[in-house]
Order: structure tokens, then C-alpha cells, then sequence
């Protein structure tokens, strides 16, 4: 029997991949290319929709080489979260560049409307507080810097859309006939839809100013949505999640108080919280974890932290001393501890549990006896302190206190940082052996869909442990360092001054 398989379409941050897995979880081919940021003024990121799309009509046929027709059972899109386009229904142009979920330019209109409205509004409705990370603020900024945008908007002449929702449209045949359609976990990333009703919030929509007409409809994660004809003719697409609810799946957190944390240039941990929402008090983000069609929805509990990865990429490319992202263990294994320095990464503020765009990086603790490897520890160290302060934050939101953490991402590389991770969380911390699991989480969520997979119980059968961390800290110690590490946190708020 011809063997089948599911495609899975990553649209992040810095590229675009295409892998396909088999009925094992395991990874047959992979395809993949980078598109071009744009940093067109301070604090603006920008990406080209376009580029996107062709990059994914590039790295498509590679990851298909080999492969026949009807090989192909489905295909699951994860995409980085947040990210805003906008483009001509007519047409299929983009109007202007992607808005990136980096990009800072609402900062002062932000800032205005938080004060004049308080986060309890946002809280009571999307679950979120106010931030230039989200998507509700860029559209409403569009709007106030380009001429006769909302009357488009309102004419439903121009759409909007998250990177899912643009591939989405184009993969469906674009402006002659393309399917405009978002899922759940993706639509509770904008501030727009209501995370207890799931649909579009009409307040939150008259808020931001946002005409219904240019919204998406809003889909359950995995579900046959349409057929890809412009792609793959004759292949669903069967799943859409964020890329980090995607990774949730992927490692198989399907169970309340299983969490995972995937590690990259920054880093995201989720926890599944069940079919309640779970406000949090402690400044973690409710969001939809992944819906299957005709299930409920299942929620999770996020803490994203902007910089950790980076800050590894800042000390090779910016202070020069290493020469390759790897090298940091090796000179962090030059000391035995940081020598009393730690570096708090808040590059352009900080993210969970703070949510202080006023924060900026400092290094604290210098003497002369500090060298580059106590510097290089407290690079990662940096990476482990921040995600401990999430787990505090889930562990005084969640009736399920973390006792397991899943990892994956580049950064899972690295040995001396796991073993931190797991020593200053006191958790085991463990990694499966397909690393890709934004990749494999798309899959899992489309294969479910069109059931080439059964189950979940079936998904949770090919989750295999590749590596563990067991923690080994003395207590006291643990503490003392946190301590120091909180200390110094309070150093970096507040530095911007209003
Ligand atoms: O919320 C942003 C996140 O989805 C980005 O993920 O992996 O594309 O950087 P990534």
C-alpha cells in the first residue's frame, strides 16, 4: 500500500517551513526559507505578505519531491501569532507591509488608551491586557495613518487577516474565490473575539473601531476547512493553530496542567487549563489552546517572554564573544557560577509576568573578577530565571501546579541551560525526540481531522522521550539566586521614564 502522509505548513517569525510527517510522527521531508524583515523606522517591524506566499510556493514541491499524487491525506497550518495584514479583496494585494507581532509602533496609543480605559475591559473580554504585542491596536493604527482605509474596511473591499488567514485565502485561490478564514487560537491572539463565546466581540470590535465586514470567520483548529487547490489540488486543509498552541499539541499536553515550553529567540510557555477560562492574576494571558471540531474548546494559560534566545544572538553578534550560538556553553562551563552577575534582557520591555514596556536591560553584580564566562552564564541563566517567574505565575493561577515541563526549540540544545531550567524550576524538564513540534502539532491537528489519525490516545502513543533533567539545586541556595535575580529586576523597571 502507498504510504500517506500530512503536510505541515510553518509560517513563523523568520521563515517559512514545509515538512511532512508519517503515520508515526516521524519526519519524512523538510523545506524551508526565509523571508526578508523590513525595520523601516525604530521599533517598526515589518514583514512582505507576499514574499511569504511565494516562499511557500517554493519550498512546497521541495518537501514534495518524490512524493505522488494523493500521497497527501491533509494539511495543517501553524503560523507566529499576531501578525497583521491587510489586503484588497479584489485584488489580493496587501495594503502596505504585514505588521509584525514585534513591531512597537502603538506604543503611545497604547499607553492612551490604557490609561483612559484600564485593563479590565480587555480582561473581561479577551482575556488579554492591553499591549502593542497583540493585533486589535496595529488595525486600529492603519486606520488613523492611511487615507480612506476604513471606509474600505467598512465596504468590506479590504480584509483582515493573521498569517493563517492570508495563507488561508491564497492557498483557497485568493481574489477568485479564497476561503477568509481564521481559526480559535489565532482570532483569541487580536483582542477581538470574546474567549467565552468565541465570535467576534461587538465591544471590543467598537472599541478598536474595527468594521465586522473585514474580519474572518472564526473556525474551530482542526477541522477540513477547504481545499487547497492553488497548492496541493484536491488536499484539505485541515488544521490552523498559533505556532506556540500548536507546539501544545504537539508535545501531547492534551491533559489539564500539562505544559511545555518551547525555546527560540524568545519563548513561550503554555499550559492546558481545561475547558474553563482561567483569568489570570499574576499576568499570564488566557488563550485558546486548540478546539476540535464539534469539542469544546480547551484553554491554556500562556507566559511569553521576548528575549531569551536573542539575547544568546546579542552576545555573539553585538559584543562578539562567541563566534556561533553553540559556543555559550562551553565558555558558561569555564566558571562554576556567575560570579554574583545576572543580565535581565528587557530589550524593548518585558513581557510576562510584568508587562512593562518601560523596562530595559541591565547587568548587575559587576566586579573585576567578572570575566566573560560568569557573563556567558548569566546569559542563560537569564533565560531560566525568566521562565521561572511564568511558573510562578501559573502556579499561583492554575488549580494545577506544574510538575513536568516539556521543552523544545533551539535553545533544548543546550545541556548546562536545561539542567538550570530543571534545577531553578525544581521540575523534571523533558524533550521528545521530534523536535519540531510546531510542525508536528499542525499535523496532528489536520491528520485528526481528516482521521488519518484516530484519537489523541493514538497522538500520545508517539510522544518519545529523547532526553531528560532531573533537578539537583540545593533549596537554599535556589532561593538566594532568585532572590538575586528579582532584585535585579526591579532595576530594569521603570527605566524608560514617561
Ligand atoms: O506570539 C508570537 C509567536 O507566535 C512567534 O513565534 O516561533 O514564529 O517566533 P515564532
Amino acid at each position: 500500500m502507498v504510504e500517506r502522509y500530512v503536510m505541515s505548513i510553518d509560517q513563523g517569525t523568520t521563515s517559512t517551513r514545509c515538512i511532512l510527517f508519517d503515520h508515526r510522527g516521524r519526519l519524512v521531508s523538510v523545506a524551508q526559507r526565509e523571508h526578508q524583515h523590513h525595520f523601516p523606522r525604530p521599533g517598526w517591524v515589518e514583514h512582505d505578505a507576499v514574499e511569504i506566499w511565494r516562499n511557500l510556493q517554493r519550498i512546497a514541491p521541495q518537501a514534495l519531491d518524490g512524493v505522488e499524487d494523493g500521497q497527501v491525506a491533509a494539511i495543517g497550518i501553524a503560523n507566529q501569532r499576531e501578525t497583521t495584514v491587510l489586503w484588497d479583496r479584489t485584488t489580493g494585494a496587501p495594503v502596505g507591509r504585514a505588521i509584525s507581532w514585534q513591531d512597537t509602533r502603538t506604543d503611545a496609543m497604547v499607553e492612551d488608551l490604557r490609561r483612559t480605559t484600564g485593563d479590565d475591559f480587555f480582561l473581561d473580554r479577551c482575556s488579554l491586557p492591553l499591549a502593542t504585542y497583540f493585533s486589535a491596536p496595529r488595525i486600529r493604527w492603519l486606520f488613523d495613518h492611511v487615507e480612506g482605509l476604513h471606509e474600505r474596511a467598512e465596504r468590506g473591499d479590504v480584509l483582515f487577516g493573521t498569517m493563517e488567514t492570508w495563507l488561508i485565502w491564497n492557498l483557497t485561490g485568493g481574489p477568485a474565490g479564497g476561503r477568509h478564514i481564521t481559526d480559535v487560537t489565532n482570532a483569541s491572539r487580536t483582542m477581538l473575539m470574546n474567549t467565552r463565546t468565541l465570535a467576534w466581540d461587538e465591544e471590543l470590535l467598537a472599541y478598536f473601531g474595527v468594521p465586522r465586514a473585514m474580519l474572518p470567520e472564526i473556525r474551530p483548529s482542526a477541522e477540513p476547512y477547504a481545499v487547497a487547490d492553488a497548492l496541493l489540488p484536491g488536499v484539505r486543509i485541515g488544521a490552523a493553530l498559533g505556532d506556540q498552541q500548536a507546539a501544545l499539541f504537539g508535545q501531547t499536553c492534551f491533559a489539564p496542567g500539562e505544559a511545555k515550553c518551547t525555546y527560540g529567540t524568545g519563548s513561550f510557555l503554555l499550559i492546558n487549563t481545561g475547558t474553563q477560562v482561567i483569568r489570570s492574576r499574576h499576568g499570564l494571558l488566557t488563550t485558546v489552546g486548540y478546539k476540535i471540531k464539534d469539542e469544546p474548546a480547551v484553554y491554556a494559560l500562556e507566559g511569553p517572554i521576548a528575549v531569551t534566545g536573542s539575547l544568546v544572538q546579542w552576545f555573539r553578534d553585538r559584543l562578539g564573544l562567541i563566534g556561533s550560538a553553540p559556543e555559550i556553553e562551553t565558555l558558561a562551563r569555564t566558571v562554576d557560577d556567575n560570579g554574583g552577575c545576572y543580565i535581565v534582557p528587557a530589550f524593548s520591555g518585558l513581557y510576562a509576568p510584568h508587562w512593562r514596556s518601560d523596562a530595559r536591560g541591565v547587568i548587575v553584580g559587576l566586579t573585576s573578577y567578572i570575566t566573560k564566562g560568569h557573563l556567558a552564564r548569566a546569559v542563560l541563566e537569564a533565560t531560566a530565571w525568566q521562565t521561572r517567574e511564568v511558573v510562578d505565575a501559573v502556579n499561583a493561577d492554575s488549580p494545577n501546579p506544574l510538575k513536568e515541563l516539556k521543552v523544545d526549540g533551539g535553545m533544548t540544545a543546550n545541556n548546562l541551560l536545561m539542567q538550570f531550567v530543571s534545577d531553578v524550576l525544581d521540575v523534571p524538564v523533558v524533550r521528545p525526540m521530534v523536535a519540531e513540534t510546531v510542525s508536528l502539532g499542525a499535523a496532528y491537528a489536520a491528520g485528526l481531522a481528516v482521521g488519518y489519525w484516530p484519537d489523541l490516545e493514538g497522538l500520545r502513543r508517539n510522544w518519545h522521550r529523547a532526553a531528560q533533567w532531573l533537578p539537583d539545586m540545593d533549596p537554599g541556595r535556589r532561593e538566594a539566586e532568585y532572590d538575586n535575580w528579582q532584585r535585579a529586576v526591579e532595576r530594569a523597571l521603570g527605566w524608560i521614564k514617561p
